[in-house]
């Protein structure tokens, strides 16, 4: 099948699965019972435990490859499996340019890199990140990702770059993630994202959270729509939540259409 019939008809299923409500409704039980299991922390990306479902990796993977960033900001580093996921894919599009250029490619001088900043980056984390085949395009922040001290040293390590992509998973209340949208989403190139994690926090019952200061109501969905509100530069990409079905970023896929 040519490769452009293959696509439309990807395209074509990816709105039909959009619409089927049975799907949608095994795929809201799934990530309901699946939550309470504690499925997402079954995972690990090249060792590193990473705290994501499959399906939204997957679904990062095709928006690294699609936009080529040159920069990956994160919030919330954890165990540092999502900045090494990030890293893996930039390290693949700085192999491709070497490989389209005919150059040699040195993995100690990355041209790609990805900025991680966590509140608490705990010892045994930093050293397993340090000692990672990938750390040369990591690095990281220690502090609050709402802080003016880390929001600054953010934006100036932002300044060397041209294509830059944005995830927020740390702390999920309301007044947080849009504090970051406020502080970050701006650095977001047009064509790129900024995906917002948890979202689907909206979408639970109250009592899920009971340890959580989270909930429906005051979440990261709430922040997006608060955030949207006054940024018409971003739109919700609905196909990749109509694709991938399972996911905790709902409303979460932001694409910057406009500067
Ligand atoms: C869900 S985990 C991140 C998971 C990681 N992105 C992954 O996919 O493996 C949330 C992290 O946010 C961090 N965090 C909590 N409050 C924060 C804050 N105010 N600023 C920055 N990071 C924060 C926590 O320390 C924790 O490591």
């Amino acid at each position: 099948m040519p490769i452009n019939q293959f696509k439309s008809e990807v395209k074509n299923r990816v709105i039909a699965n959009g619409k089927n409500n049975e799907l949608k409704k095994s795929a809201a039980n799934f990530l309901k019972e699946s939550s309470d299991a504690m499925y997402s922390y079954n995972f690990s990306w090249m060792g590193r435990p990473i705290i994501q479902y499959p399906q939204d990796m997957v679904a990062v993977q095709e928006l690294i490859w699609q936009v080529k960033p040159d920069l990956i900001i994160e919030a919330g580093i954890a165990h540092g499996g999502s900045l090494i996921l990030s890293a893996s894919f930039l390290a693949l599009l700085d192999y491709e340019d070497a490989v389209r250029n005919g150059e040699v490619l040195d993995p100690l001088k990355p041209r790609r890199k990805v900025l991680g900043v966590d509140i608490d980056i705990r010892e045994h984390n930093k050293k397993a990140i340090q000692e990672h085949m990938l750390y040369s395009r990591i690095d990281m922040i220690e502090g609050s990702s709402i802080e003016e001290g880390t929001i600054h040293q953010v934006v100036e390590y932002a300044k060397e770059f041209d294509k830059i992509m944005l995830f927020l998973d740390s702390n999920h209340t309301h007044e947080h993630v849009l504090g970051e949208l406020n502080a970050y989403a701006g650095l977001v190139s047009k064509g790129s994202y900024c995906v917002v994690f948890d979202t689907a926090v909206e979408d639970f019952p109250a009592e899920a959270f009971p340890h959580r200061n989270w909930g429906p109501g005051n979440n990261p969905k709430t922040a997006v729509w608060e955030y949207l509100k006054a940024h018409p530069e971003y739109m919700i990409d609905k196909e990749i939540e109509n694709k991938i079905q399972i996911t905790v970023a709902p409303d979460g896929y932001l694409k910057k259409v406009s500067e």
